[in-house]
């Protein structure tokens, strides 16, 4: 595995590997890799003869007082992770060189980032679309990986790609969780032990969210549900909601019934300290993000 740090380095490595027909697939990341990230690798490594991971911790997707200074970061763990699991180019960048003194260019997706994470986040999807439409045009990928654990995030490069024309295919990787039912995240690590402990209620509100709507049948009225979830969060030591919402998993616009189409999306913060974030369809699928086009 190649580690690359310059965007010309990379551009000569992808501009040969495409004279000579290779498929290239990114997987975009910010680093401090588990097994979700690594399951998006292996995904890439059976579809693309190439694998490009980029890390690259974007300052401008995070608010002020957000965790950008703490942001979990071992380049030397990671190196080592990307090579077993066969990836070809790790492409670390540094911040001024993705954002070189004179930058002010922005990519904004206006309606899908108004609820959810976007209502309390409200720049975190315009430096999101930014950074990823860079990563875009610098790979010149053929396909790119995304986890469905960011759904919204998802939602709106997918967005983005078809109203900016980019020439590739995303697909979306079910979300993977530690085998108690935790979604991985990198923000896992910020938890101690009791945290951790109490952060299993975001997949509790999840299983029990199901099985309202399992025995509730159709037309289930949203805030009777969402009502019971925020309950079971509120009361769990340490944590409080963020949100708690039933969209349409396509236009993320708000339910007020349980339909065909509605995933619930939850935000937790835990000691008002480390937010998570998790989410899932109704319908008792697995998978949360629609076919890909
Ligand atoms: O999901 C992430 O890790 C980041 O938001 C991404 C897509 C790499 C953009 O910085």
């Amino acid at each position: 595995m190649k580690l690359v740090r310059t965007i010309d380095e990379l551009t000569h490595i992808v501009k040969a590997w495409r004279s000579e027909g290779k498929i290239i697939g990114l997987v975009p990341t910010m680093g401090w890799f588990h097994q979700g990230h690594l399951s998006l690798m292996e995904m890439a490594r059976g579809r693309a003869d190439k694998v490009v991971v980029s890390l690259f911790i974007n300052p401008i997707q995070f608010g002020l007082g957000e965790d950008l200074s703490t942001y979990p970061y071992d380049l030397d763990r990671d190196m080592q992770l990307a090579e077993k699991a066969g990836v070809d180019l790790l492409f670390a960048p540094a911040a001024e060189d993705i954002y070189p003194v004179g930058f002010q260019t922005a990519v904004s997706v206006k309606n899908l980032t108004q609820g959810l994470c976007g209502a309390s986040r409200p720049d975190h999807f315009g430096g999101v679309a930014t950074v990823v439409a860079k990563l875009f045009n610098m790979v010149q990928p053929h396909l790119a990986i995304f986890g469905e654990k960011d759904y919204q995030q998802l939602a709106v490069i997918r967005q983005m790609v078809r109203d900016l024309n980019f020439n590739l295919e995303i697909f979306g990787h079910p979300i993977v969780r530690e085998s108690d039912g935790l979604a991985m995240s990198s923000r896992n690590s910020y938890l101690n032990k009791e945290e951790r402990r109490h952060a299993l209620c975001l997949h509790r509100s999840i299983q029990y969210a199901k099985e309202m709507v399992e025995k509730a049948g159709p037309k289930l009225p949203v805030v009777k549900l969402t009502d019971e979830v925020k309950r079971i969060i509120n009361t769990t030591p340490g944590c409080a909601v963020d949100y708690v919402e039933v969209v349409d998993k396509d236009t993320l616009l708000p339910s007020e019934y349980v339909e065909k189409n509605s995933m619930m999306a939850l935000a937790v913060k835990i000691n008002d300290r480390v937010r998570l974030i998790d989410n899932t369809r109704l319908d008792l699928k697995e998978s949360v993000v629609p076919d890909n086009k």
